[in-house]
């Protein structure tokens, strides 16, 4: 199993003296989903960006061994592009050449299921389908690991769920890993491999859940017994910690 990242007993300290992350470890691996959950404020988009690079931690170490995309819960779609410009938007800040882009942004655009919208512009989609153009533009830098802030958290549950089975089917095929933070805790549990729960700020790994679920997983999974009693368990978790 290929490593692609690895972090070390790191702990974060702001300039201001908040200690918003404290004595974390965890690691993922090449074709491995990991999610977290949390309770607000206990620094969950803190480790992702300790996992990028964006910031390096006040103690402990990062060691990252693969290219990394990020997917935000806005999709930050330039206004003036179309679906396409925009998908091949990052390659092109890259200088790749131009026959690449087109094949690599058609293909990311496929994936995702937007070859019909490829010549619309951002205003012209649904909340749902922006998320995807935004998915696709970082399936076109092919890079190894993903780290997904709340992509999905602005999105109804219908277009939500579509959007996890779809986002699992992509993922498999591309075989790179995954740091996914989210407030649900059936979408954590539906997507994983495993789930990292954090303990209120300054946030650490309270608790690792290993999913037991095959990889192939359909959405009657989330009416299943097992599943909700997986979520039940990492619920009380979570609550147990808030009433520390
Ligand atoms: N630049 C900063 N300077 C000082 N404190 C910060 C900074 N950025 C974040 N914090 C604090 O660090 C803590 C963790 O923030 P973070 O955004 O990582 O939480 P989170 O778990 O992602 O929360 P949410 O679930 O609401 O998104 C919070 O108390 C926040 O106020
Ligand atoms: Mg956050």
């Amino acid at each position: 199993m290929t490593q692609l990242i690895k972090i070390n007993n790191a702990s974060l300290q702001f300039a201001d003296g908040t200690v918003a992350i404290s004595d974390t470890s965890l690691q993922v691996e090449q074709g491995e989903f990991v999610a977290i959950v949390g309770p607000s404020g206990c620094g969950k988009s803190t480790l992702l960006r300790l996992a990028s690079g964006l910031i390096s931690p006040t103690s402990g170490t990062v060691e990252r061994s693969a290219s990394v995309q990020y997917v935000f819960q806005d999709s930050t779609l330039l206004p003036w592009r179309t679906v396409k410009k925009n998908v091949a938007l990052n390659l092109e800040l890259q200088k790749i050449d131009p026959a690449e882009i087109e094949r690599r942004t058609n293909s990311a655009i496929d994936l995702v299921g937007l070859s019909d919208s490829a010549n619309k512009l951002p205003r012209q989609l649904s909340g749902g389908m922006k998320m995807r153009v935004s998915l696709a533009r970082s399936l076109a830098c092919e890079p190894q690991l993903f780290l997904f802030d709340e992509p999905f958290a602005a999105l109804d549950e219908f277009t939500r769920e579509r959007l996890n089975l779809e986002l699992r089917t992509i993922l498999q095929t591309h075989n790179s890993g995954s740091l996914f933070v989210t407030h649900s805790i059936a979408e954590a549990v539906f997507l994983s491999h495993r789930v990292l729960i954090m303990s209120p700020r300054p946030g650490t790994i309270a608790r690792s859940v290993d999913i037991p679920f095959s990889t192939d997983r359909s959405q009657e999974l989330r009416y299943s017994a097992e599943f909700a009693e997986i979520c039940g368990d990492i619920a009380s978790s979570l609550r147990g910690m808030a009433h520390r």
